[in-house]
């Protein structure tokens, strides 16, 4: 295998890349999209502000442009995502207790219906907890005005939305096993005690020297696994160059693959030129779409050549 999709395949997994409608009419971003990747993430075309800028009227122009590529290439589709505290519309936050759980379950409809059978898996709710020691759940509409139970609520809507698609809560700083992980594994716990469908969880791996690969991430992995859902690894993105960002990637990929549950992981972009981190080079391309040494880290660790 010489792709990356190609090379993660034969291990069972997808490789991914967060895509920009705007960009695919660059022929080097297409063509090395085209080549590499076995999934695609909207990186901003499905959120919110984007789907559903006045309420009640949906518009999908710019998800269709990435979805209808993927599949013409034959690639799956992450779904990114559907109850989120940011990139929302300003008509959102207003609204009292009652009008927000009804717009947050015609918006999963909305969505997941447009969409219905050819998203793998969705990020139903994304970064819902805070950061730091306390283990609490982030202030935000959906939080400050429907409780701990939005999140419970959204899954079940989703479900009836879409059962083909697969379910997953999605979050940062929640790779390694801490308070804010641990917060997440508890409900995901209860989740599965009680028979509220979720199926995965995404672990975005945003990394930088703040943050790096942590030395627990495969056991983090596996003891969600343990509770019966997929991982994922949805956001990948690590600081650095050369050899010293190869061998960080090389560690990410080890831990999925020791993971039988970690069924594939998508980097937040094709190219550094494009990374929402400006100025970064955290990707596995350069600007020129030259391949890096991570690349060729990847590309190994996942059996390929
Ligand atoms: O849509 C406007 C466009 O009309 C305008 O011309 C342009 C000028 O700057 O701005 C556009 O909006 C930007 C949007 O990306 C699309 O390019 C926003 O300002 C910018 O804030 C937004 O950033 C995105 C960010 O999420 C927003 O929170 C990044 O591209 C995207 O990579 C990033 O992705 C998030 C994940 O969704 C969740 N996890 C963290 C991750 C990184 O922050």
């Amino acid at each position: 295998a010489d792709t990356l999709g190609s090379a993660a395949a034969g291990q069972g997994r997808y490789f991914g890349t967060a895509v920009a409608a705007s960009h695919l009419g660059e022929s080097d971003y297409a063509a090395t999209l085209d080549r590499e990747f076995s999934s695609v993430t909207p990186e901003n075309e499905m959120k919110w502000d984007a789907t559903e800028p006045s309420r009640g009227s949906f518009t999908f122009t710019s998800a269709d442009r990435i979805v209808d590529h993927a599949q013409s290439q034959g690639m799956d589709v992450r779904g990114h995502t559907l109850v989120w505290h940011s990139q929302l519309p300003s008509w959102v936050s207003p609204l009292g207790a009652q009008d927000l759980r009804t717009a947050m379950n015609a918006h999963i409809n909305g969505l997941m219906g447009h969409y219905k059978g050819e998203i793998h898996s969705w990020d139903v709710v994304n970064e819902a907890f805070q950061d730091g020691g306390s283990g609490a759940r982030r202030s935000s509409p959906f939080q400050d005005k429907l409780g701990d139970g939005f999140i419970e609520e959204a899954f079940r809507t989703a479900r009836a939305a879409d059962p083909a698609a697969k379910l997953c809560y999605n979050d940062y700083n929640t790779d390694g096993v801490n308070a804010k992980s641990n917060a997440v594994y508890d409900m995901v716990k209860d989740f599965k005690s009680r028979g509220v469908p979720i199926d995965c969880v995404g672990f975005q791996s945003h990394f930088n020297s703040n943050s790096p690969v942590p030395s627990d991430y495969r056991h983090n992995l596996q003891r969600f696994a343990d509770l019966g859902v997929d991982v994922q690894i949805t956001e990948l993105d690590i600081e650095g160059s050369g050899s010293a960002q190869a061998a960080d990637y090389t560690k990410v990929v080890e831990a999925c693959l020791a993971v039988s549950r970690c069924t594939g992981m998508t980097v937040w972009g094709v190219t550094d030129k494009y990374s929402w981190r400006s100025g970064g080079t955290p990707l596995l391309f350069d600007g020129d779409y030259n391949a890096k040494p991570a690349y060729g880290a990847v590309l190994s660790a996942f059996g390929g050549s």
